[in-house]
């Protein structure tokens, strides 16, 4: 369990009314699934902490209000606050959401710089008044270096409370295979994202199953199609969210919401036996992957901890592909420590 019920949902977002693509839209998904319980189960009140800048204050106590007039059972309370330290205090669990967006800044150094500087401020913030559990879930991009960033400025946040969010993807995998198959996806699982959330990250169906009433079948024989497999589907899967933006206007939202909902939801409450998840975590050299990297492994959790899966063989091909999305957050990396420099 985790101990006390606070929830801090970070929100620091550039974008004024009538921008689309924004984290904002994650935050407003987010906040009723928590307080309906979806994040951490239908016993566990909740006290909501809400961030957003000075200029969305207005929306934000709307928000506030939505949330009080929606009755929730489990919600004991909701700090709604532009003051970071005020939001920061004594959260358990930190869904960070707030970053510039993409669309805003056309340079990725640009990006990375400014989303580094937010990083590191927050991460200062969390360090002094989040409570010493304070489990960190980092979903906007560039996902698993704004969590090397926050991993780096709070250390005394255990190295491995501190993640990035890979389930969107593993979720939007397990839906194509279950589309493949023409099973459902509550049938399929094990897919892995390996490395970065980015178009580099690797998406391996090798150890793969899905359930049928004879039993537990191998995905990759059954979906019988290996170019399908190596390039459609994982290019699919890479562009997936920027598919989204164009058929939307904006980023994904209520599924990047279910997603981090999803990943706190298995960290602390344990995956079903047999079962992996696919989350960014802090690298300790497994499968060969350099260490101190956030790298997106498939893990099992149980206790409130998550484990790397060890022991999975790994084809040649998958070791190309794990070593260049590896390649690209070491990149980013050392932009990112330059920009902090
Ligand atoms: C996604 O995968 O949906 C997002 O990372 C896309 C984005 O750039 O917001």
């Amino acid at each position: 369990m985790v101990h006390g019920d606070t929830i801090c949902n970070w929100h620091v977002d550039t974008l004024h009314g009538g921008d689309t693509i924004s984290n904002w839209q994650i935050g407003y998904a987010i906040a009723p699934m928590v307080a309906r319980g979806i994040m951490l189960g239908p016993d566990q009140p909740v006290i909501l902490h809400l961030l957003d800048i000075e200029h969305a204050a207005e929306s934000l106590n709307g928000i506030r209000m939505e949330l009080t007039d929606a009755a929730f059972p489990l919600l004991k309370g909701v700090v709604a606050t532009t003051d970071v330290v005020e939001a920061c205090k004594d959260v358990n669990i930190a869904v960070m959401l707030g970053g510039s967006p993409q669309k805003e800044i056309t340079l990725r150094k640009d990006m990375l710089s400014t989303n580094a500087s937010i990083y590191k401020a927050q991460a200062l913030i969390l360090e002094e008044h989040a409570a010493a559990d304070c489990k960190v879930s980092v979903v906007p991009n560039p996902a698993n270096t704004n969590a090397l960033i926050l991993k780096q400025f709070a250390p005394s946040i255990p190295k491995e409370n501190i993640t990035c969010l890979t389930r969107l993807d593993h979720n939007r995998a397990l839906g194509q295979i279950a589309d493949r198959l023409k099973v459902h996806v509550s049938d399929v699982k094990n897919v892995i994202i390996w490395g970065n959330h980015s178009t580099t990250e690797y998406l391996e169906v090798n150890h793969a199953t899905f359930t049928t009433r004879n039993g537990e079948r191998p995905v990759r024989e059954h979906v019988a199609d290996d170019h399908w497999l190596k390039t459609e589907f994982i290019t699919t899967m890479q562009q997936r969210g920027v598919a989204i933006i164009k058929a939307r206007k904006a980023s994904s939202a209520f599924s990047a919401a279910i997603a981090a909902c999803d990943h706190i939801r298995d960290w602390v409450f344990g995956t079903p036996k047999g079962t992996w998840v696919s989350m960014g975590v802090y690298s300790d050299g497994s499968y060969g992957i350099p260490p101190r990297l956030i790298y997106s492994f498939p893990v099992k959790c149980e206790k409130g901890k998550w484990s790397i899966v060890q022991g999975l063989k790994i084809d040649e091909y998958s070791r190309a592909m794990m070593d260049a999305t590896a390649k690209e957050l070491i990149e980013k990396k050392s932009l990112a420590k330059s920009c902090l420099e």
